[in-house]
């Protein structure tokens, strides 16, 4: 069964909205764990909108699970995960106007400062995936680069209008994920999944990890966040 890293970042996003000290997201954490979570992500932005500095740091005290950030390849951000030590570092693009990761990293286009970074990170004992787009070419391109592995970006997928756009985009996931299991990389997948889409990309036995942060905490609000989690642990297995 796939295991399943939650994404506390909105909890953090909530708190914002009137720079307060709740809902805090390293109580999220805990409850997630209890819910039976496998990870925590959270994704430390350049500009801070959500997660702040002192949620990973408590974070990496308190959570007995695994940690996974989600960072931009910049200098202030690996000086921050060197301190850190989070178990796991995912590279994701990252603009200010977005409102959320809108695509994968284009590793191609960034290769030869790309293999530096991800360099440091491993000899610092970090595990190192790449945020993708569901491209095979992609993969090769991380596979040269010696990464952990891939994140695979199931945005499109959630986001088809239409059930053959939806079967296309599942499979562009899964000839993704085959081609990375069989380079012998670590294959992990989210963004856009919710209670409704997981069901099929979870039948893609190669995806060992889901991130899925937005719809358990939007779930979280009604039932709270230990069930929401539970929930979708069930759909997983
Ligand atoms: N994976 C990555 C790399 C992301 O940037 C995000 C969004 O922060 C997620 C997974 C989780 O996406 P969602 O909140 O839509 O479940």
């Amino acid at each position: 069964m796939a295991r399943l890293s939650v994404n506390v970042d909105h909890v953090a996003t909530i708190r914002q909205a009137r720079r307060s000290q709740e809902p805090d997201p390293v109580t999220a954490a805990s409850l997630a764990e209890l819910g039976g979570a496998d990870g925590i992500t959270i994704h430390l932005r350049e500009d801070r909108r959500h997660i702040q500095d002192r949620d990973a740091i408590i974070l990496r005290k308190t959570i007995k699970t695994k940690l996974n950030l989600e960072m931009a390849a910049t200098q202030e951000m690996l000086k921050i995960a060197l301190e850190l030590q989070p178990d796991m570092a995912t590279l994701v693009p990252e603009k200010r106007q977005e409102l959320t990761t809108e695509g994968g990293l284009d590793i191609r286009a960034a290769r030869d400062s790309l293999k530096k970074f991800i360099g440091t990170l491993k000899e610092a004992g970090i595990m190192v995936n790449l945020f993708i787009d569901p491209e095979p070419e992609q993969v090769k391109a991380g596979h040269r680069m010696d990464v952990s592995g891939v994140e695979i970006h199931t945005g499109r997928y959630c986001d088809a209008k239409n059930e053959a756009m939806r079967d296309g985009e599942l499979k562009r996931i899964y000839n993704t994920a085959l081609l990375a299991s069989k380079l012998g990389m670590a294959v992990h997948a989210g963004h856009g999944l919710d209670y409704y889409n997981i069901k099929k990309v979870a039948e893609i036995k190669e995806i060992e990890e889901f991130a899925i942060g937005f719809s358990i905490i939007a779930r979280s609000v009604f039932v709270g966040v230990e069930k929401a989690v539970r929930e979708m642990k069930e759909l997983i297995r």
